[in-house]
């Protein structure tokens, strides 16, 4: 296989996986903070079912974040350095990429908590609220979408 070839299918495994992970993430993001976390007031059953729940979802939520990230940074790449890029493109792209990363960084309130909080960890200067989240969650989402379809990857590039 040629050189371009392989570059060519780097960039649809890529992008694949980074739309699979994108829809994972926010689509179970969605769930638990619409459907899920609301019931941990009903009662402690209720509660303790919840913190499974979100128990073996974590390998799950964690994976997604780090497909998310290490797709997204070599897209990124890939995108600016085929030099098509307009100024809205890349202003676009910064907004999305920030969203991304800040959704993804204060997402980690939506992992269970300690059951037995013996030594308290320190607590952290700032909590986004979860619908916040997944507010900017969804503006990558979309942001993502929208520049893919606006500023569609040359289709040729790889298989020359
Ligand atoms: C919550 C986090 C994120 C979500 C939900 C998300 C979602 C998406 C979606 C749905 C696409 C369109 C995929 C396609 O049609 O090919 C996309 C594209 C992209 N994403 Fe993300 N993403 C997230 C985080 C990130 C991060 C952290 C980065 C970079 C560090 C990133 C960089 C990119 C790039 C460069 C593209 C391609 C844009 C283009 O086609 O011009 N994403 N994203």
């Amino acid at each position: 296989m040629e050189g371009t070839d392989f570059a060519a299918l780097a960039r649809i495994v890529l992008r694949v996986a980074h739309a699979l992970a994108a829809a994972l993430w926010l689509g179970s993001g969605t769930f638990l903070v619409v459907a899920l976390l609301p019931q941990r007031r009903s009662s402690p059953a209720a509660s303790e079912t919840v913190r499974t729940a979100q128990e073996r979802f974590r390998r799950w939520w964690i994976a997604s974040s780090a497909i998310l990230v290490g797709s997204g940074v070599a897209l990124m790449f890939d995108r600016v350095a085929d030099g098509r890029g307009t100024a809205t493109y890349l202003g676009l792209l910064g907004i999305k990429v920030v969203a991304g990363l800040v959704a993804l960084a204060a997402s980690g309130g939506l992992l269970p908590r300690p059951t037995r909080p013996t030594l308290r960890p320190a607590r952290s200067a700032w909590r986004v609220p979860d619908r916040i989240v997944l507010a900017l969650g969804a503006l990558a989402y979309l942001l993502g979408v929208l520049l893919s379809v606006i500023y569609p990857p040359d289709p040729t590039a790889g298989w020359r």
